[in-house]
């Protein structure tokens, strides 16, 4: 695969970033709180979601951020709602669109019109234990070692281009109570990853060369 330019920073001002979310947002707040700093680089101009009275919109609402809500099932089918979203993020003109615990399957139209350009988080080491259930299909499968990864989005689920994964370990505790406290120690790294890795690119702007993101400096 050619090496292809995707983002260059923006000169001057922040990268324009819009945030998915579907659930309570902690990885949205510590985007927000992140780019609260002028020298972070990016701009969060708006979250979307794909339901509503979710934690990670009051998060928006409460940071003044505009927001915007599009349910699959209000919609005749997935490729008008695919459109309707598509749409409304472009409407933002990001640089960047990520999403952070957004838990549905982007469409070929959306992954078309922010080709290259939109970051994931996902609660496993991919490509072990992609899906919506990361945490526990790792906890079921018996790993020992976990984790996270902030990739780009291609068309496939969790199999695009990875830029950072960070490492959590397993403990007989976490049989024992289900995942959630792996989750939580999970986020706890995710959280710190997906700043760093915004920022970065934001800052430095990225190209992928072989499925590597790389990221000048
Ligand atoms: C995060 O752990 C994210 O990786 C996961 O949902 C959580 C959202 O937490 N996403 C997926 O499982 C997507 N397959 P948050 O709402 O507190 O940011």
């Amino acid at each position: 695969m050619a090496s292809a330019e995707v983002f260059s920073p923006r000169t001057p001002g922040p990268a324009r970033v819009v945030v998915l979310v579907s659930g309570s947002g902690t990885n949205l707040q510590a985007l927000i709180d992140a780019a609260a700093d002028p020298g972070y680089g990016a701009e969060i101009l708006a979250v979307g979601a794909d339901r509503d009275g979710i934690t990670g919109l009051e998060r928006a609402e409460r940071a003044g951020l505009p927001v915007f809500v599009h349910r699959v099932k209000d919609f005749p089918a997935r490729d008008a709602w695919d459109r309707e979203l598509t749409d409304a993020v472009a409407g933002y003109r990001p640089d960047l669109v990520v999403t952070a615990g957004f838990m549905k399957i982007l469409g070929p139209e959306f992954i078309a019109a922010f080709a290259g350009r939109i970051v994931n988080t996902h609660p496993a080491l991919l490509p072990a234990f992609p899906g919506a259930h990361g945490v526990t299909d790792a906890l079921a499968y018996g790993v020992k070692v976990t984790g996270c990864t902030v990739h780009l989005v291609d068309a496939g689920v969790d199999t695009g281009p990875i830029i950072a994964q960070g490492v959590v370990e397993i403990t007989d505790a976490d049989h024992a109570d289900g995942g959630d406290a792996l989750h939580e120690r999970i986020k706890t790294v995710e959280r710190e990853l997906l700043v760093e890795v915004v920022g970065r690119l934001a800052r430095e702007g990225h190209r992928i060369e072989d499925r590597k993101v790389r990221i000048p400096a």
